[in-house]
Formats: structure tokens, sequence, C-alpha cells
């Protein structure tokens, strides 16, 4: 049977790895996940409560296509609590999780054809997003010394209608302070072109609180998620904001992509909001992990990287021991037991040299991972 050509996407890399770590494990040998980009813990309890107590009386039906409006107005009152930014609900958009909000804003802002800038090394799914849907995504080289975030600079001399930026970036953890947010913003007005700001690790910050594009402009799509601080990857369930006269047309395109985020979801994501403490506790492992991980890659030769100002992956430059990262996290896998992502996800040009390690389980894995790694590199004398 026929196909498309804009169909044809490449694969998730680290989903890959997912599945040698899995087959070891059945194997039965014991592997350390550094792979993987969630959280390990459950959704919070308060949330699975809420959840089981309207099932008991809600037939669960499909929800309005913008999203239950308790739920829409809990997110708005976040925006307040978090950044001090007052937020008109009717402007937030329930989706399901940020991969759906991705899906509504690219089909809202841009026409076939179009190019979206996006930084690489950056999240893989943007880049396939944009081709599925006809569009031309645009990478941008950015700079270690810029931690691996677009600037201006790297971007004034290309033609493109869309700017899509995260902030904590995946792999790299690094942020865009108000300052190089802003700058990006008015690249964008001065261009015509549409910022999108992938905000999905706010929360997950260690020093500086992360700055959302809301408290800059109103001219933006903000896209979030309950999947990481909110410790609810399975969900699927996340929500974006736009400008007021983008509501409709998004209204629209949500109603026939989707009907509705999963109303169950939606339910279980108004009560996580409310859990504080419980994601709080998370956040103290990840801060343990953290530090953990900033002492120990170094001890285990790992010395090329720009400290991660939020998320949980620290983003590695292994180009002094291999010329081909699939095949180093192959070995890491093969030899050592611990699970890692090549790079190539994140970055096709430069990512055969780099490794994406991630401190989201707990600390005693964590501890374990790394001894592991001390070793492997000491048996290949690298350190
Ligand atoms: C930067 C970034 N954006 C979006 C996503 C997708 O998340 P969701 O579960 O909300 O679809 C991920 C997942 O890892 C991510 O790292």
């Amino acid at each position: 049977m026929r196909t498309s050509r804009r169909g044809a996407v490449d694969p998730f890399i680290v989903m890959d790895v997912m599945e040698a770590a899995r087959q070891a494990e059945a194997d039965g040998r014991h592997i350390i996940h550094m792979e993987v980009g969630q959280p390990g813990t459950a959704a919070p309890e308060g949330a699975r409560k809420a959840l089981t107590e309207a099932m008991a009386e809600d037939a669960m039906g499909y929800t309005v296509a913008l999203g239950l409006p308790a739920l829409r107005a809990r997110i708005a009152q976040l925006y307040g609590e978090w950044y001090n930014v007052d937020l008109d609900p009717a402007r937030v958009i329930v989706t399901p999780g940020s991969s759906g909000a991705f899906l509504l804003a690219f089909s809202a802002l841009f026409d076939a054809g179009e190019r979206v800038a996006i930084g690489a090394p950056g999240y893989p799914s943007y880049r396939q997003i944009l081709k599925a849907l006809s569009l031309q995504p645009l990478d941008v080289q950015t700079a270690p010394e810029n931690r691996l975030q677009p600037v201006p600079d790297d971007l004034r001399t290309l033609d493109f209608e869309g700017l899509m930026v995260a902030s904590p970036a995946n792999p790299t953890g690094t942020m865009l302070d108000s300052g190089a947010m802003g700058a990006l913003i008015d690249l964008c007005r001065e261009k015509d072109a549409a910022f999108i700001s992938d905000e999905i690790y706010h929360g997950i910050e260690y020093e500086a609180k992360a700055v959302t594009a809301l408290e800059l402009t109103d001219e933006c799509y903000v896209i979030n998620s309950f999947s990481k601080y909110f410790s609810m990857t399975g969900w699927r369930v996340g929500w974006m904001v736009v400008p007021d006269d983008h509501v409709r047309k998004i209204e629209r395109l949500a109603q026939n992509m989707f009907i509705c985020a999963s109303h169950a979801s939606q339910v279980a994501a108004l009560a996580a909001m409310d859990c504080r403490e419980e994601l709080e506790a998370n956040m103290a492992v990840y801060r343990a992990n953290r530090a953990l991980m900033a002492e120990g890659l170094p001890k285990a030769g790992f010395t090329q990287f720009a400290p991660p100002d939020g998320a949980f992956y620290f983003y590695v430059d292994v180009s002094a021991f291999t010329q081909d990262s699939r095949a180093f996290a192959r070995e890491l896998l093969e030899e050592a037991g611990v699970a890692a992502t090549p790079g190539l996800d994140f970055d096709p040009v430069r990512g055969h040299q780099t490794l994406r390690f991630s401190y989201a389980r707990s600390t005693a894995d964590i501890e374990e991972g790394l001894a592991r790694l001390k070793m492997f590199m000491a048996a290949r004398g690298f350190v």
C-alpha cells in the first residue's frame, strides 16, 4: 500500500536503548537506567485518590475540548504562584501531554513548507513532528559557550517563521534567563516569527527559578505538561497557553484532532497540583542525585558538560573516548549494565560525540550507576 514521504520520520533512539535494556533484564541482568527521561515515581497519592473517588460517581465521558474549567483555572493560578503572572484561564488549553500541544501549536501557527528553527541539541520529537506536518525543521547548532542554548546571533541571518526553545532544555538541563529569552523574543518580533516556549521541566530547577515566556510577552505559545514535575508521564496530560485571539482556532483544532485530553487524567492532574509536599520530596531526590552526578561523573572521567540548571539530565561530551556514541552506549550497556542515551537523538550533526545521562531514578541507583561508570572507564584506561 502507498505511504507518505512526510511520515518517514526517524526513530527515537532512546526507545531502542530502552528495548535493549529490557532485553538484557529479560536475560537476567541488572541494569541501571540512566537513559529514561521520566520520574521513577508514581503520580502523587492525592491525584490517584481523587481519581478513584471521581470514578465512583462520574461516567468519565468527553470533557469540553479546551479541558475541564476547574483544571484550566487551577493552571492559571499556578502562574500566579510560580511567577507572579496574572493569567486569564480562558487562555489555557489542556492537551494530551505536551506532545499533543506541539501538534496543535504547529498546526495553528504554520502552513506547509514553513520553517521552524530549533536549537541542536534539542528534544528530537520537535524535528520529527514538524516533518510529519510537512513543515521544515531548521536545526541551529548552539555553542558550548552559550551553554548549548540558541542566541540571536545564531539566528539573525536565517529565514524562519517560528522559533521553538526549551528552558530547562532536554538534553542539557540549561536554562534561558530573562535577558536571554527576551533577546530571542525580540528577534522573533523583528522577523515576524512565532515564539514557542517548551516549559515542560519547570518546577525541576535547582538554583534560579525558571523564567516563563509569559513574564515577558503575551505574544507567544507556552507549552507545559504534567509529565515531569508532577510525575505523570503515562497519564498523557499537559497544557498550552496561547494569545487570546488564538484560543478559538486552537479549540476547533483540538475538537477535531483529539476531542479532549483524557478525562480521568484531567481529574488526577487537578488534584496533583495541590500535592506539593510529595512533589517537593521528589525534588529533594533529584537535588541529591544531581549533586552526586556533578561529583561522580568527573571522577569517572566525564568532565565535559555544562552544569544543568534544571530537568534531570547531564549531557556529556565523550569525544575524548569515542566518535561513535551509539556504539559506546551499547558497550556501556553490555559491559557495565548502565543504559545511557547516545546524543544522536538530540543532535544529528554532533551527537556522535555526546551521551545523555538521566538521574531521574532513585539515589541508590545513581550511586550504583556512577560506580559502574567509573569501573567501565578505568578498565579502558580513561581514568
Ligand atoms: C523537552 C521535552 N518536551 C516535551 C516532552 C514530551 O512530554 P509529554 O509527556 O508531555 O508529551 C519531553 C519528554 O521527554 C521533553 O523532554
